[in-house]
Order: C-alpha cells, then structure tokens, then sequence
C-alpha cells in the first residue's frame, strides 16, 4: 500500500495497435504492438478521504469508488470499473476527485480500457516501471472484467518506446522497440461494425486453447507438427493459428527492422487469414475492408487488428496515403511513448 503524492496529478496513458501477433499473448507467445496517439488523461485531485469520486467526457453519470472497494466489477457506470479494479489492487491510502478525458474511440480494439487502468494506476499514485504498472493494470482488468485478458496491452501502453513498436515475449516478459521504418505510418481503419460478443468468444477461445495445450504442451514450444497431430478439428486449428501467429510475429520483428516491407505484407495477411480461417475471429466485414486495403498503392499490408468480432484493420502505409483515401472512421496514428504522470 502506497500513500502516493498529494493534491492534483495529470496522468496520461496511450492506446495501442498490434501490428501482428493476436490471440497469442495470453499463451505466453509473442506480439508487436505500439503505443499510439491517442490517449486516456486522468486529472485526480487526491485528498484524504475515502471515496474516489470521478466524471468523464463521455458520460454524464459520475462514478463514486470506495477505497476498499470489494466487487469491481459490479458497479456502474461501466467504465469506471476498469478504475475500481485498479484501487482494488492497489489499495491506496487516499482517495480523491477527478476527470477523465479520453480521445480513444471505445469498443474499436484499440485498447481503450487498457489505457483506463494504466491512467487510473498512475494517477492514484503507483510510479513503479512499466511493467509492474502493467502487470498490476492487468490483473485489475480481469477483476473488473472477468476476461482473462493478457498482459499485450497494458505493457505496450505503459511501456511504449517513441517510434517504434514493441516486440513483447510474453513468457519472459521481456520488451524489445523495433523501430517503425522511415516513411512508413500506420494506418487504422474501423470496419464499421461494433466488436459483438467480443467478451464472450474471447473467453471460449482461451479454454480452447487451454484445452489444447493440455494435449501437445505449452503452444509456446510446440511444432507445427504437435499441432498437425491433434485430432481434434477445431482445437488442431486453433493450436495451428497461435503456433505459426508467433512464428510470424518474429518474422515481422526481424523484416520491419531491415526494411523488408515486402515480407512484412505478407506476414500481415497470412497473419489475418489464420485469424480468419483457423482462429475465426475475423468478420465479414473485417474481410472486406483488409481485402480493399491491400489493393491500394502505398498499403504494404493491412489485417485485423486486437481481439476481432468487429473493431478495427491496421495497415502500414507509406507517409500521405492515408490523407488520400476516403474512408470514414480512418486515423494515421504514430507510435508513441508510454504512459506519464506529472504534477500539476
Ligand atoms: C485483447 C486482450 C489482449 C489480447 C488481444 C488479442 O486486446 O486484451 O490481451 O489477447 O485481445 O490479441
């Protein structure tokens, strides 16, 4: 238990976009997200007393949390669970008033929520690296979720590196940038469809994947052919989609950073294609929207981006293709540092 600092503190978390590696970090496989321009700001006046009382740009209904908050993810408004699940885990010493201001379109897998609780954690005061941030930030999201979420998120928004995406080894938990290459941006665009059942197919592909590691061993160390092996259709399919995701997502790493974006296309599409046909996350439109992306001179690849069941498509681009296209719900984001905390 911390007393964290007094009096007001602005603390800002970015979202993230993954490049390539979905639905593999939460079995300790790899992924390349990067943290983007886009944030959650948090201005906390903390004050010795026992209630968090906080409102946000995008809802009127305030939130009032306990310090001793028990059940985080009963209370409402919905949002403001994601800040209850971090003063569950950290228990602070104080509580406070504040705002929060967000500029991160919700539901769209850009991590919104992830951004909610590294803002919420610094603000009340924890100041430790960034991975503790995130593995605290973690955990207070399965409290205020249920979902087992992995730790790809809140890492990349904690510990983002300016210009580049992060290489993260989510067994070691060890974080290597890999810069984004001159004249390239990254481009995200929404497919127009609201994430639908998000929370509940996330929760039935992880018990798939349990249940096929429980058969050919940790994903992590398994060959393709462990995975060629198994019996099972849909589990076999599932196992193939983590096992050669990770094996794309060093690939990546290793063209991005020798300027290969030829090769980094085409791990971008077999990367959606496996999320599509093997891990069935992907949409009709999801499907549609990277098919059109990938058409376009100056895309060098595009494929879903984050959980899937609707949300967004990142591409990498070359710089200005994206002020050329038309169409809507379309951000050229760059890559950006973690999150801050700064007295005010
Ligand atoms: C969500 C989770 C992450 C990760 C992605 C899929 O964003 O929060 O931990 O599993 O889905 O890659």
């Amino acid at each position: 238990m911390k007393p964290g600092p007094r009096g007001l503190i602005v603390a800002r978390a970015p979202g993230r976009v993954n490049l390539i590696g979905d639905h593999t970090d939460y079995t300790g496989g790899f992924v390349l997200p990067a943290a983007i321009d886009r944030w959650t700001t948090i201005e906390l006046d903390q004050r010795d007393e026992y209630w968090f009382e906080l409102v946000s740009n995008d809802d009127p209904e305030p939130a009032l949390i306990p310090r001793d908050v028990q059940n985080p993810n009963a209370g409402r408004p919905v949002w403001a669970r994601y800040f209850a699940g971090v003063v569950s885990v950290a228990q602070p010493e104080r509580g406070g008033s504040g705002f929060v201001t967000s500029n991160l379109p919700i539901g769209a897998g850009l991590s919104s929520s992830a951004a909610l609780t590294v803002a919420s954690a610094l603000a009340i005061g924890e100041d430790g690296p960034p991975l503790e941030i995130a593995l605290m930030c973690q955990e207070a999201e399965r409290r205020a979720t249920g979902l087992g979420v992995g730790i790809m998120d809140h890492l990349a928004s904690a510990g983002g590196v300016e210009g580049c995406a992060l290489l993260i080894d989510c067994t070691s938990l060890e974080t290597n940038p890999v810069p984004i290459p001159d004249g390239i941006e990254i481009v995200v665009v929404h497919s127009g469809q609201e994430r639908t059942l998000a929370a509940a197919n996330y929760g039935v592909r992880r018990s798939q994947c349990e249940e096929a590691e429980a058969e050919i061993g940790p994903f992590r160390d398994a060959t393709i052919d462990d995975v060629l092996s198994m019996g099972d259709d849909v589990l076999r399919r599932r196992a193939h989609h983590v096992v050669s995701e990770n094996e794309r997502v060093i690939e990546c790493a290793r063209a991005l950073r020798e300027g290969d974006l030829t090769l980094v296309g085409e791990l971008m599409a077999a990367s959606h294609a496996s999320l599509r046909e093997d891990f069935e996350v992907s949409t009709h439109a999801l499907d549609q929207l990277v098919a059109h992306l990938v058409t376009i001179p100056g895309i060098h690849g595009a494929r879903l981006t984050g959980a899937g069941f609707g949300g967004c498509a990142v591409a990498l681009a070359d710089t200005g293709v994206a002020d050329t296209l038309d169409l809507p719900l379309l951000w050229a984001v760059h890559a950006v540092g973690g999150a801050t905390a700064e007295p005010r």
